[in-house]
């Protein structure tokens, strides 16, 4: 049994999803991090630790470096595919038919809780496996083999770009205003595997409190928002949800 999954923690959190109607979930990069994706900002294996975030996941560095951003995003795309959700996510697919409301919001592009059998998921912040136009927007499908040059767009005013968000850009509005709703109305709050730096994603936890929600976090490392969780639990995602299922389960 992991040294920081607190029996009474757990128990009490089962407690108050028994009772509860609408459950959310917000999950960051933590998640994915037992599946071997490399989270953002973790010092050992954070992608931003090796590349400056303005050098690759921004417009003007596409716009400035077609070819090294399209290669950056084909690669991560392609260790993405390699990849399966783990027990984390598998946890989270059973959560959401337990409740007459299940909202899972993701700031993951990798497309991992679609895999693990979740439905609707709200993609925050795109998916990396899509691409749309760069100009345009309008969804693409290339041929797997533009591995090195973006390809053009059928609007033949530009090319294709991932369909992810990039700093600079404002989230999809159907899905944010979809992920404050549920903040909002929720009776339980999940805050999983992020580390609640990137707005207006970070605010989602601190809505669901305020509004009277149960909210709890799990993640191996405190974050901004951790004073503020009804309930902490110091592990894994991958360790702590199928805990909590077993423990609804029991
Ligand atoms: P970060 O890399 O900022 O934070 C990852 C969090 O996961 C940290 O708090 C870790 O402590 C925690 N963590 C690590 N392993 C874990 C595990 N096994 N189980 C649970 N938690 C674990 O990633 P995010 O918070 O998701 O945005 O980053 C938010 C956004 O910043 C990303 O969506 C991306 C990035 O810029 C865009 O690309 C727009
Ligand atoms: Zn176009």
């Amino acid at each position: 049994m992991h040294p920081d999954l607190d029996t009474a923690t757990i128990h009490d959190i089962a407690t108050a999803l028994r009772r509860a109607r609408h459950v959310a979930v917000l999950t960051g990069a933590g998640v994915s991090a037992e599946s071997g994706v490399p989270t953002f900002r973790d010092a050992q294996t954070g992608l931003w630790a090796k590349f400056r975030p303005e050098d690759l996941a921004t417009p003007e560095a596409f716009a400035r470096n077609p070819p090294m951003v399209w290669q950056w995003y084909a690669e991560r795309r392609e260790a993405v595919a390699r990849v399966a959700p783990n027990p984390g996510h598998h946890a989270l697919a059973k959560l959401q038919v337990r409740f007459e409301t299940f909202t899972l919001i993701t700031q993951n592009v990798d497309g991992l809780h679609a895999k693990a059998g979740n439905r609707n998921v709200i993609e925050l912040h795109g998916n990396i496996l899509k691409t749309k136009c760069f100009e345009c927007n309008a969804p693409q499908s290339p041929a797997a083999d533009h591995a090195i040059q973006p390809p053009p767009c059928s609007c033949g005013k530009s090319v294709c770009r991932p369909d992810v968000v990039w700093f600079g850009e404002a989230l999809p509005a159907k899905a944010i205003d979809a992920a404050q709703r549920a903040a909002r109305s929720c009776d339980v709050f999940f805050s999983i595997g992020t580390s609640t730096q990137v707005y207006p994603a970070a605010e989602l936890p601190f809505t669901a409190k305020q509004r009277g929600a149960l909210v709890v976090e799990i993640n191996p490392d405190a974050t901004p928002f951790t004073p503020h969780a009804d309930h902490v639990i110091r592990a894994p995602s991958g360790v702590a949800l199928p805990r909590l299922i077993a423990a609804l389960e029991g």
